[in-house]
């Protein structure tokens, strides 16, 4: 059985509709532990140590968090910064990473329709390619990295019906590692 770490960096998941949503959805899964990165650092105060501990005991890594200016949000790249250092996360010649093959899943809620996000819609480019310093990022780290969990139009045209099946596939996804 893989164990399941779910980071999530959503500002106030109390006030979340998409966010809260997925999280619930995979709460109750034993092999998942759910961790709410704003309610655990409100002063952005990273305890890095307890980060890469929490990290080495699980084996799927899943970053959570809705698009903010076609990014991630503060707090998860201020624990970018002070949990993914050099000699423990990465060397640049790729000779070790305490992170190497663990499986790491980006999963996303975006305010507009998946239709924005493409080469010819309004954002001119796929959340891939917008939020590809994460696949960079995971790269570096040696993570094995998996397809992002994308849910579109958090703000526009997504319904209540299209957010229960969200939901019901993101479990079915992280439940899928209990085998
Ligand atoms: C500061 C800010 C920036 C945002 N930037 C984007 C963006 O670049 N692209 C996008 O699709 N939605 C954007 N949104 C919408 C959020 O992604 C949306 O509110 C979120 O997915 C809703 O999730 P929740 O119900 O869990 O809060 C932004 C929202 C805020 C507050």
């Amino acid at each position: 059985m893989s164990k399941v770490l779910l980071v999530i960096g959503h500002p106030d998941l109390s006030q979340s509709k998409a966010n809260a949503a997925l999280v619930d959805a995979v709460r109750d899964l034993a092999h998942v532990t759910v961790h709410d990165l704003y309610a655990t650092y409100p002063d952005f105060q990273i305890d890095a140590d307890a980060e890469r501990a929490l990290l080495a005991e699980h084996d799927v890594i899943v970053f959570q968090h809705p698009v903010f200016w076609y990014n991630t949000t503060p707090l998860f790249k201020q624990w970018q910064d002070k949990v993914f250092t050099f000699g423990w996360a990465f060397t640049m010649d790729g000779s070790s990473s305490q992170l190497a093959g663990k499986k790491a899943i980006v999963a996303v809620t975006a305010g507009v329709p998946g239709d924005h996000y493409t080469p010819e819609g309004a954002n001119q480019a796929t959340l891939e390619t917008l939020l590809s310093s994460w696949h960079a990022t995971l790269r570096l780290c040696q993570f094995d990295i998996q397809p992002m969990v994308k849910v579109y139009g958090t703000a526009f045209g997504l319904s209540d019906e299209d957010l229960a099946i969200a939901a019901k596939q993101y479990n079915e996804l992280l439940a899928s590692f209990a085998a």
